[in-house]
């Protein structure tokens, strides 16, 4: 007789937890040497889709963004024509750098000899070249990465000829529908650059086991660690569920946390209203999902022991307009402020950690399947025999 479909499925999905827990975590020295970081940069950030920012980061036509990524310095920019491109900041003249910071333009010349570019980074002025044999400005437009949007988001990626993103994360998209990932805004944003690896961040960031240790007085009284539940994924990306302990409401984030509550997103189901969820795209994009908005990282890796972090909150336009907004936001930032002292703590024992002569390789729990299959990933990008 067939086994009920519901158990079939249950044993699947325990045999698949399994095999990802059988998986070892990935060596020490992955998180801290200059060999691996360099491995990584070939291997993972020269060739997957990494995330720079938002639609909305540049509004208006002119609106440009600097940013540096992999020591790379490139912009966003909202062109005349409404779209949003990611170009070099490199200057096609001699390597000045172009522009930096963030604001709005109408062209960008160069402060060494006054090449000008248009929004859409063609060359429209180059004093004196005329008389230079061969000379074609058609030649000289500021490059960039390939750049898809997702949701809202700006992903690039230096392979020119990378594979589509959005159909690696279309299991991801359906999940998280009712959040409209697409119409969230940031309201609230925190920079932080940390002597961290980019991976013990993404590892932090997914597993919820922490709160028995590091949140223990903070989150765990709310979302217990043992009620963790990560969600099968069908793409290169793992979804880390946090029930909050019976009867308590999602909205208590933290212990004794208090203050004004946000509206709930009204397209959320009753289970999802009820749950505080965590998504991991790989290589290094992080999002987490609450009942009356949704959070983002964005990963900046600057060297073995070093990102540049970017935390933003967005919330739906009619949260934004809801009367209890300012003090309903004023509460979440406060609170993530003060966990986040928590996370830092342990982040920068983890650094100190894998330097170590004893470090080991890491044995996971039935709460880490997330960072287990990051491990994997990591593995069958950078080759298994280098971690
Ligand atoms: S380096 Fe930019 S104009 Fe010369
Ligand atoms: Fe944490």
């Amino acid at each position: 007789m067939a086994a009920p479909r519901g158990k079939t499925k249950r044993a699947t999905r325990g045999q698949a937890r399994e095999s990802a827990l059988a998986v070892p975590g990935l060596a020490a020295h992955c998180y801290a040497s200059p060999e691996f970081f360099a491995r990584e940069r070939e291997t993972i950030f020269a060739r997957e889709w990494l995330c720079v920012g938002r639609l909305e980061d540049v509004p208006n036509p002119g609106d440009y963004a600097s940013f540096e990524l992999l020591g790379e310095p490139l912009m966003l920019v909202r062109g005349r024509d409404g779209e949003v491109r990611v170009l070099s900041r490199v200057c096609r003249h001699r390597s000045m750098i172009l522009v930096e910071g963030a604001g709005n333009a109408r062209s960008f010349t160069c402060p060494y000899h006054s090449w000008t570019y248009g929004l859409d980074g063609r060359l429209a002025g180059a004093p004196e070249m005329d008389r230079t044999p061969g000379f074609s400005p058609a030649k000289c437009a500021l490059p960039g990465p390939k750049i898809e949007i997702w949701e809202g988001f700006v992903f690039v990626n230096f392979e020119p000829k990378a594979k589509p993103l959005a159909p690696r994360l279309a299991g991801l998209a359906r999940h998280f529908r009712a959040y409209r990932i697409a119409d969230q805004r940031g309201v609230r944003s925190f920079e932080f650059v940390v002597d961290w690896n980019w991976k013990v961040m993404c590892e932090n960031f997914i597993e919820i086991y922490h709160h028995i240790g590091a949140h223990r007085l903070s989150l765990e009284p709310v979302l217990p660690a043992r009620l963790g539940r990560t969600e099968p994924a069908e793409g290169p990306y793992t979804i880390m569920h946090s029930p909050p302990k019976k009867g308590v409401e999602a909205t208590g984030w933290m212990a004794g946390g208090g203050g004004a509550a946000l509206p709930p997103i009204a397209a959320l189901s009753g289970e999802q209203a009820n749950l505080t969820t965590f998504a991991h795209g790989f290589p290094a994009h992080l999002m987490s999902f609450f009942r009356d908005r949704i959070e983002y990282y964005l990963i900046f890796p600057e060297g073995p022991a070093r990102t540049r972090i970017r935390k933003v909150i967005c919330v739906l336009p009619e949260t934004a307009a809801h009367p209890d907004f300012e003090a309903g936001i004023a509460t979440i930032a406060e609170q993530f402020l003060a966990f986040r002292q928590e996370d830092v703590m342990v982040n920068d024992g983890v650094m100190r950690g894998v330097r170590s002569r004893y470090a080991p390789r890491p044995i996971f729990s039935h709460l880490e399947e997330t960072v287990a299959r990051f491990a994997g990933y990591v593995r069958a990008q950078a080759g298994a025999r280098s971690c």
